[in-house]
């Protein structure tokens, strides 16, 4: 485990809410990526801080998870083709280029030991924005992005477990690591949004197909229900008991798959599951429009990895806008009212920013890379209405060729233990605090 004080400081010291607010117009372009700018650069600021201290590329150092930095790639590929500042553009692809692994399909056996299947999606999912937004490198050589994404979904159809519970991902790829039995929304929600954007993008049936069956199985098992998205379930108890709290990223993940199904497929069943998350989302997530993480932000107890959900959520509406326009009349004043909450919650001093965890209030003073990241991301989903269209394979040239997955390790439990070399330590997220805010959380909604 990596510890680096530099950001340790940052992450957990109490800032008075002091310093210049940034100021944000929400219908004009050049005020949100002049945000979306002073954002970007104060994110890089840190990951630059943390190089110094020997990172290695693509990592944040501790308390921040691999996944974490994998998300946070994702976003600033969006910064650079939703702004044209491509300032960034080889320190991101040196990133990549460090975390892709052995088999090319971001599992870098040293990461072992927090490699759960919605980790190693994250990163697929931020290889498929650097392939829908055209981003090149030269850092990842012959590689594709549609390629590597197209490898992590090859992984997880491989791990798709039907020994129980009737289908479904397990949290975890490796059988060792705690939280292996658990079947968690995220797993085969990310899945199910890495197929929907692999058929927008590809035409290939095969992955349309492989999206339904995932959302058709979080549905049966009662992972979703009536357009709300629950946290998991576990194997031992054949799925039959449901953990009912609710996370703002799953509804954006659930939101945005869906809406590239009905962009791919036009079937109203993707209507009406839109229409469900939507009604859940406004009914769990929203307050006069803004976002907020109900299940711990209320109580206090947002864990690092939480911090960054509604940047998971704000981004994944955003698209989802996109590919289903009829969502715009829901979705928008939702993202424009959060984004100037989020942005006049930050605040610069000694130029460095920091943004706050709640957007309803802007009153805590507990700040961090999470926190940056979903403020970011809530700005620049601005900016997706009037970006130029996104590539698919047949416009993108040259993304089709790549080399092949290499003998991906796809059963679990077939990889070797290594040494934990993540920048934090085990994943806990999904089952941490579960119970305590189970109760909380069920007694709001
Ligand atoms: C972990 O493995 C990746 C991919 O093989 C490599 O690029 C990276 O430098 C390694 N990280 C550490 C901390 O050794
Ligand atoms: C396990 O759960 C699946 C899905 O609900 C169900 O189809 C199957 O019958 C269950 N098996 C047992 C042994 O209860
Ligand atoms: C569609 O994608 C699947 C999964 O990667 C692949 O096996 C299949 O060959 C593809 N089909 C075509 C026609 O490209
Ligand atoms: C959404 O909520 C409205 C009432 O607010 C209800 O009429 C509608 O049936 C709900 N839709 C779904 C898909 O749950
Ligand atoms: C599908 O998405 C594209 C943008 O990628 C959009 O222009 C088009 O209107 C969408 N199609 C449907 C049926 O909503
Ligand atoms: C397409 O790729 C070929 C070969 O890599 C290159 O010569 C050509 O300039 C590219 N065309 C465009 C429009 O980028
Ligand atoms: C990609 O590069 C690697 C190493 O440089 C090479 O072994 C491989 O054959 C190349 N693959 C393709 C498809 O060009």
């Amino acid at each position: 485990m990596f510890v680096s004080l530099f950001t340790l400081s940052l992450a957990t010291s109490l800032y008075a809410q002091s310093g210049a607010a940034l100021d944000i117009d929400v219908k004009d372009q050049d005020s949100i990526k002049s945000v979306a700018k002073t954002l970007a650069g104060s994110i890089v600021d840190l990951y630059k801080g943390d190089l110094k201290e020997d990172l290695i590329p693509g990592l944040f150092s501790s308390p921040y998870y691999w996944w974490e930095a994998g998300a946070v790639f994702g976003s600033l590929v969006d910064y650079s083709y939703l702004t044209g500042d491509s300032q960034y553009d080889d320190l991101l692809g040196e990133g990549f280029e460090h975390q892709i692994g052995e088999f090319d399909a971001f599992m870098p056996t040293n990461q072992t030991k927090s490699l759960g299947n919605d980790d190693q999606s994250t990163w697929g999912l931020a290889a498929m924005s650097a392939a829908e937004t055209g981003f090149t490198t030269k850092k990842i050589g012959n590689l594709s992005w549609d390629v590597l994404a197209n490898n992590v979904f090859e992984s997880q159809v491989a791990r798709w477990n039907e020994e129980t519970c009737d289908g479904g991902l397990n949290w975890q790829i490796y059988q060792f690591n705690n939280g292996y039995t658990y079947r968690n929304a995220i797993s085969t929600g990310n899945f199910f949004l890495l197929a929907a954007r692999l058929a927008k993008f590809t035409g290939n049936t095969t992955y349309a197909e492989w999206a339904e069956k995932a959302f058709d199985w979080t549905e049966k098992i009662g992972l979703v229900s009536e357009g709300y998205i629950y946290d998991g379930t576990d194997e031992t108890q054949n799925c039959s008991e449901i953990n009912r709290i609710q996370w703002s990223s799953n509804n954006g993940i659930y939101t945005e798959a869906a809406a590239h199904m009905w962009n791919v497929t036009t079937d109203n069943k993707w209507k009406n599951a839109l229409s469900g998350f939507a009604n859940s989302t406004f009914r769990s997530f929203v307050q006069e429009n803004i976002l907020r993480e109900v299940a711990c932000e209320l109580n206090g107890k947002c864990n690092v990895d939480q911090r960054a959900y509604k940047g998971i959520a704000s981004r994944s509406f955003a698209r989802a806008i996109a590919s289903a326009p009829f969502l715009s009349d829901l979705l928008t004043p939702l993202l424009e009212a959060s984004a100037k909450a989020a942005a006049e919650g930050c605040s610069t001093k000694d130029g460095t920013v920091k943004c706050p965890l709640k957007w309803t209030t802007k009153d805590d003073g507990e700040y961090g890379l999470g926190q940056s990241f979903s403020a970011l991301a809530v700005v620049q989903a601005l900016l997706v209405p009037n970006a130029k269209p996104l590539a698919t394979k047949s416009s993108s040239n040259g993304t089709s060729n790549g080399s092949p997955a290499a003998d991906t390790p796809a059963a679990s439990g077939s990889g070797k233990p290594a040494e934990n070399e993540g920048a934090a330590d085990t994943l806990v997220v999904s089952r941490s605090l579960v119970v305590v805010i189970a109760v909380l959380a069920a007694a709001l909604l």
